[in-house]
């Protein structure tokens, strides 16, 4: 059903399908030929010479948790980044690892994804924390609503710093000061941000998977934890890996490493390490500047298109208020429905909000937003 783009040259690292419209980078992103071919050289490795080379692959590892560290915004905090298998085992272990008093209070919002939700909501079966959820539209900002929720039982404040389902983008710097001020932990989200928009921010925990905007394979993130409170996090997945004294299997006694790696209970996805180093190459190569400011024209010329075509932008306008996401509603139109006609149109995005989100990545082009408005009118003028 999907027609052929007419559109400009695909991006040598993206050759992707040209039938196929690609706009859901908020939900899982494509990966660079880089990373296809990392993949494939580290699968041949393993058939012709299994892991007689390992040490190279830890070195891939090493090269991994500097882009991270890059990416995060603590270039000089490498040793503090720990590879975890996704956001929500990150944000399990900070959220269990923290010791809690009873009547410690966290503040979470009706914005965030589930885990950035649930994992908080479990601690008061656990451990007698209250956790109260605040509408970020209550404020005058988001942020006021949240600081405005502070009290001096609050332990910590997880934040999304971009908002998966409308877009919004937090203002991070105003949190992490009114945080400071309070001695209140700062939790960041940050799997809409990093890979899109570079980040910058004073928290105590940031954490990312690398599958959506990062443009790796789904299983392998970073956490990085601050060493002022790396003491104080109960450490809670225990195994050989985790060890300061990495491989000395004969002591009878062990100490968790004083780095990010004591998160690390046993063996490492070293698969994983060699795609997302990859694919953060590429990033690194474009510079994240230019990704950022990349991915905002895109966004903004989406948006563009929302108010073109009629449509009810979710997503904030204002220029320090949203990120890669846009996300709309088509008056009259059922969201799933018009999910489903697009995906048979070959348009890649999805439904959040009661609409439709487009997460347009870098390589993107006006051209496949322009085909992506094109198969929308048409999904519409079959229904
Ligand atoms: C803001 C946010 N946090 C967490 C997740 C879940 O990430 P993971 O699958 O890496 O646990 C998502 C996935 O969409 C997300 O958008």
């Amino acid at each position: 059903m999907a027609t052929t783009k007419a559109t400009a040259m695909a991006h040598p690292e993206f050759p992707l399908d040209p039938n196929l419209v690609y706009l859901n980078h908020a939900g899982v992103g494509t990966w660079p030929q880089r990373t296809r071919d990392a993949v494939h050289r580290f699968a041949d490795e393993c058939l012709h010479r299994g892991a007689a080379d390992y040490p190279n692959w830890l070195e891939a590892e090493d090269r991994l948790r500097a882009r991270l560290a890059r990416l995060m915004g603590v270039a000089g905090a490498v040793s503090d980044i720990a590879l975890v298998p996704n956001t929500s085992a990150g944000l399990s272990m900070v959220a269990h690892g923290v010791t809690w008093q009873p009547g410690d209070e966290v503040i979470i919002n009706d914005q965030e994804f589930p885990s950035n939700r649930w994992v908080w909501q479990s601690l008061a079966r656990h451990y007698g924390v209250h956790v109260r959820q605040v509408r970020l539209s209550d404020g005058a900002t988001p942020e006021d609503a949240l600081i405005d929720a502070l009290t001096p039982r609050t332990r910590l404040l997880p934040i999304s710093s971009v908002q998966y389902g409308t877009g919004l983008r937090m203002d991070l710097e105003r949190l992490s000061n009114a945080c400071r001020e309070r001695g209140v932990l700062l939790c960041v989200d940050a799997i809409q941000t990093l890979g899109a928009l570079q980040l910058a921010v004073d928290a105590d925990f940031i954490v990312a998977d690398g599958h959506k905007w990062m443009l790796g394979p789904e299983g392998i993130g970073g956490l990085y934890v601050h060493p002022r409170v790396r003491d104080e996090l109960r450490i809670w997945q225990i195994g050989w890996h985790m060890a300061e004294d990495l491989g000395a299997f004969d002591r009878p006694d062990w100490d968790p490493a004083g780095t990010g790696r004591c998160l690390e209970p046993g063996s490492p996805n070293l698969l994983g390490s060699h795609a997302l180093e990859a694919s953060l190459a590429v990033l690194e190569d474009v510079g994240l500047a230019e990704v950022e400011r990349r991915v905002l024209t895109n966004a903004r010329e989406a948006m563009e298109g929302v108010r073109r075509h009629g449509f009810e932008l979710v997503t904030p306008t204002e220029a320090d208020r949203h990120a890669g996401i846009v996300t709309f509603r088509v008056p009259g139109a059922d969201p799933e429905r018009l999910l489903a006609a697009l995906r048979a149109r070959d348009v890649a995005c999805a439904s959040r909000c009661g609409g439709i989100r487009f997460s347009a990545h870098f390589y993107n082009t006006a051209e496949d937003l322009e085909e992506a408005w094109r198969r929308l009118q048409a999904c519409l003028a079959a229904e």
